[in-house]
């Protein structure tokens, strides 16, 4: 008989056969704990058919047409969710604790609530008139939206049940227990069985879950991970501490982008939406000084442009530092190895510094040139041509890759007075901007072009 797996990160949810420090899976320390299997096995009836009948794909075509979106009436959520909300989906909006998700959540709640849906929020964190008092503040006090402070999930199911809302929102999934699963609130087994009941009430009764959950950093609680393979669409809620503004990153849509984001600014009136975010993460930039390269990346479908800043600076240690905020590490010492093998610059005894300024994380791959620009200028210390933009991928070889969407990349630097763009050769590039191209085949040429190296 195969052997069971007993035992479960909190953190990304991964099973295990036995106990140990750290979770192969994840890599993260001390979050495997040992789970009781449940008591009873999942309940619930099949989709939209007779238990163990399939249908054919155009059985199902002829049944049913896709039911048309609602907005949110916040735009930025809207663009996250692929145009607005699906009936009958569940979606999962993660993020660390006190980042803004249950303001969040209260707002999208009392925006479809003015819009006709009927809402209900059910808080297991804040007793309904802490709930309320939040609304008043919010400016929200009149929406139609009810509030229940529950944490029982039978109890949930069966209000949800008799009211038959068309949305609900759960804050947070870690709060919900089953008295079907013998274990503690927030262990995975309860995290699991929470999102699993909820979700598949949510597809019998067509009504929309959106579930909250914390990202914890300890183990005793579980994390978010463990329920994105159960919902249609996962969010995070992403925001450095210290900076206003937030992204609400789309990182799995059934229904829409995936990498999708909406970017919003925390006020005292709760948040508020940026149209422009370009204008935002550029906003209190100085004159160019070395080290800085100005981005022009996409995020989701949208041009976002956004700052790197590099500091390389003599290390007094016999390992020196490499430190990045919102790019990945991997990804810095492919770069720095790029430029040491190809083009004979070396880094060692240098301490290197990598920030995108404003707090944003970009994950996308053609921000590999503004990075190589921003260290060069660092190194040699050289500011780069004032008003350019860069973006390009690089390869190993030294060589530069054309990026995708390269017009849109120009026409949103255009739109924020850029002139000119520092580009991979063979940028594609299409009528309607005026921007100079300063295009460069590989980095070795651009490094002896720009830096006289
Ligand atoms: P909250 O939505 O409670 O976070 P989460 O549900 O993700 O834990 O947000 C809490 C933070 O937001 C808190 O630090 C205060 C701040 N905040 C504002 O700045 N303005 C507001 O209008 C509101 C409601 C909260
Ligand atoms: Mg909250």
């Amino acid at each position: 008989m195969a052997k069971t797996l007993d035992y479960v990160c909190t953190a990304c949810g991964a099973r295990h056969a036995k106990w140990s420090g750290r979770c192969d899976s994840c890599g993260a320390w001390n979050t495997i704990q040992e789970e009781k299997p449940l008591s009873s096995g999942p309940g619930g009836k099949t989709l939209g058919a007779v238990r163990g009948t399939p249908l054919t794909l155009v059985d199902l075509a002829t049944a049913e047409t896709p039911p048309p979106r609602t907005s949110s009436g916040i735009a930025e959520l809207d663009r996250v969710l692929g145009g607005g909300l699906v009936p009958a989906s569940a979606i999962l909006v993660g993020g660390d604790p006190g980042i803004g998700k249950s303001t969040l959540l209260l707002q999208a709640a009392a925006s479809f609530a003015r819009g006709g849906l009927d809402a209900v929020y059910v808080s297991g964190e804040e007793a309904s008139a802490q709930v309320r008092m939040r609304a008043q503040r919010l400016g929200l006090a009149d929406a139609p939206v009810r509030l229940a402070a529950a944490t029982n999930l039978r109890d949930i199911l069966t209000t949800l049940e008799a009211e038959k809302p068309d949305i609900a929102i759960i804050d947070s999934v870690q709060t919900m227990w089953s008295d079907q699963v013998d274990s503690a609130p927030g262990s995975v087994a309860q995290v699991r069985a929470a999102a699993h009941e909820l979700t598949s009430f949510a597809k019998r009764n067509n009504m929309a879950v959106v579930l909250v959950g914390h990202v914890t950093k300890e183990g005793q609680i579980a994390g978010p991970r463990v329920v994105e393979h159960m919902v249609d669409t996962v969010l995070y809620f992403e925001g450095e501490r210290g900076h206003q503004f937030r992204i609400l990153r789309a990182v799995k849509n059934r229904f829409g982008p995936a990498d999708e984001i909406g970017v919003f600014e925390m006020t005292g009136g709760g948040l508020s939406e940026v149209a422009n975010p370009s204008a935002l993460f550029l906003s209190d930039r100085e004159d160019p000084a070395p080290g800085s390269a100005v981005f022009a990346g996409i995020e989701g479908t949208r041009p976002v442009l956004c700052e790197f800043q590099a500091l390389v600076a003599p290390t007094p240690h016999s390992q020196p530092r490499r430190s990045t905020v919102g790019w990945d590490g991997g990804r810095l010492a492919m770069i720095l190895a790029v430029l040491e093998s190809r083009c004979g610059i070396p880094f060692a005894g240098l301490d290197v510094y990598l920030n995108v300024a404003g707090g944003l994380r970009i994950s996308d791959p053609a921000a590999d040139l503004a990075v190589a620009c921003a260290l060069l200028s660092a190194r040699e210390d050289a500011a780069l041509p004032p008003q350019a933009v860069v973006f390009g991928e690089i390869s190993l070889s030294g060589a530069l890759r054309p990026a995708g969407q390269t017009e849109n990349r120009l026409k949103e630097a255009q739109k924020l007075g850029f002139t000119s763009a520092i580009v991979p050769a063979r940028s594609k590039t299409g009528p309607g901007t005026d921007l100079t191209l300063r295009p460069h085949a590989d980095l070795a040429a651009l490094v002896g072009d720009m830096f006289g190296a």
